[in-house]
């Protein structure tokens, strides 16, 4: 292909001059110069419809201008004053908004921190502190984040636990409820949720339940590659917990704030979380996390348990607040739910035509197309990594994770014509996979998650 790419190319190169190596999952070398809406644009001028949104952290899409505007107001006013000594108006008006879109009519408080991880370390202290107890659950193939806390709640990569030294400790990982992949090998038709009985085993024989302090669960589990679980078995496990006295939390931070066609993924399962983790889309772009839990389990921390000195940013709460007010004024959630449910009735028509797509699944417009060898199921790797660097050759930002599935996470304003043009480019890409025309050399180049 003779488009231009020289600045990327160059950036990224010296990009690897300076940036540790640790940070980065490489699949093409994209350098950002420019982003609007659900359109990027590179160094060299190149433009691309976003099928990423940042890693499903801008559902307002790129520099919605509520967001822009109520962050240069802000700016003008004062850009910090710590939180841990002083308060603000924004940080107050965010926890107020938070309060009232998270699910759960009772009395609830909000933590602010700087990232998801961080958010997700909160809540193993708070389900610590309030219960008195240390274990913690969480699922395998989940990524909950990079701080000790949360990788040690992840099971993802062992580049995460390698030369590092041991986690937490106290954590008992469980199999996500993968109907495509049943760890247990049954069929979505003939189980009667086994993978429940695995943990309700575990509580009998080996992890006494009155020493588990919280469950950590994904909603719809996001870099295990777009699994949504039955709905019975998110219920059952809700039931488990009250039963035995420990918290439930939902892990939100990628599929919150309308991704999934509900304000936040556990909606669609009819459970009240104790304590919600957030961050991501929550303020377009901008690092700020939150948990928000009833009032009796925050209260359970004293300062200085977890506090920091940059959170609650006045720059980062007024661009949440925006956000939310954007996504509520513009009705996102519902056009993340119908403009999913498009995009879900295309993939599928792709699926119908090309053996390679296994599975095509997600809530609203998170997505997952899971890519196999043919029909014995076996994960294609390398169709995922060829098809969404040929989507970047072609003006398509697509990236894939779980190895051998394509993240299909839009920004929430992406226009139809987008969509259907983003899908054409996927559809090519997969056409000229399928006739071998994407070359080896891709192997080398992109690496993936
Ligand atoms: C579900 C989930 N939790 C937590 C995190 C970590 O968030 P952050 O990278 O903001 O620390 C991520 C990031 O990808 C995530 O997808």
């Amino acid at each position: 292909m003779d488009i231009k790419r020289d600045r990327c190319r160059s950036i990224c190169g010296e990009d690897s001059n300076f940036i540790a190596k640790a940070s980065r999952i490489h699949y093409y070398p994209l350098a950002v110069k420019r982003a609007k809406g659900s359109v990027v644009e590179d160094a060299d001028g190149n433009e691309y419809i976003d099928f990423l949104s940042s890693a499903a952290a801008l559902n307002t899409g790129h520099a919605h201008e509520n967001v822009v505007n109520a962050m240069k107001k802000q700016l003008d006013d004062f850009i910090h004053y710590t939180t841990a000594y002083m308060y603000n108006v924004p940080q107050v008006e965010l926890a107020r908004r938070l309060v009232q879109i998270t699910p759960g009519d009772f009395e609830k408080r909000v933590l602010l921190g700087l990232t998801g991880s961080d958010a997700n370390d909160g809540a193993i202290k708070l389900a610590r502190a309030y219960t008195g107890r240390r274990k913690m659950v969480s699922f395998i193939k989940a990524y909950h984040g990079s701080t000790f806390g949360s990788l040690s709640l992840s099971a993802i990569s062992l580049n995460m636990r390698r030369k590092i030294g041991p986690g937490l400790g106290d954590v008992h990982h469980i199999p996500y409820p993968d109907c495509y992949r049943c760890p247990l090998g049954h069929k979505k038709d003939e189980c009667s949720m086994e993978c429940i009985k695995q943990l309700e085993d575990a509580f009998e024989n080996f992890l006494p339940a009155e020493d588990v302090a919280g469950v950590v669960m994904e909603p719809i589990a996001g870099d295990a590659g777009i699994i949504v679980p039955p709905v019975q078995y998110v219920r059952r496990l809700h039931e488990l917990c009250k039963e035995n006295g420990i918290l439930f939390i939902s892990e939100e931070v990628q599929q919150g704030f309308g991704r999934s066609g509900r304000w936040f993924g556990i909606e669609h399962f009819g459970v009240e979380p104790d304590i919600i983790v957030m961050g991501k889309a929550i303020a377009s772009g901008m690092p700020i996390s939150a948990l928000v839990a009833r009032k009796e389990i925050m209260d359970s921390l004293d300062a200085p348990a977890h506090l920091f000195t940059m959170n609650g940013n006045p720059v980062c709460c007024s661009a949440a607040i925006a956000t939310i007010d954007t996504i509520s004024g513009e009705g996102l959630v519902e056009r993340s739910r119908l403009l999913g449910e498009y995009m879900m009735e295309k993939l599928n028509e792709m699926k119908e035509k090309y053996e390679i797509i296994g599975d095509v699944r997600g809530l609203g417009l998170s997505i997952g197309v899971e890519l196999v060898t043919d029909s014995s199921g076996e994960r294609n790797r390398e169709a995922a990594t060829k098809i969404s660097y040929r989507c970047w050759e072609k003006g398509l930002i697509l990236t894939f994770f779980a190895g051998n599935v394509l993240r299909v996470q839009p920004p929430l304003v992406i226009e139809k014509d987008e969509i259907d043009r983003g899908l054409a480019i996927m559809e090519e890409a997969i056409q000229e996979y399928v006739r071998g025309d994407i070359p080896d050399s891709v192997l080398e180049e992109s690496k993936g998650w």
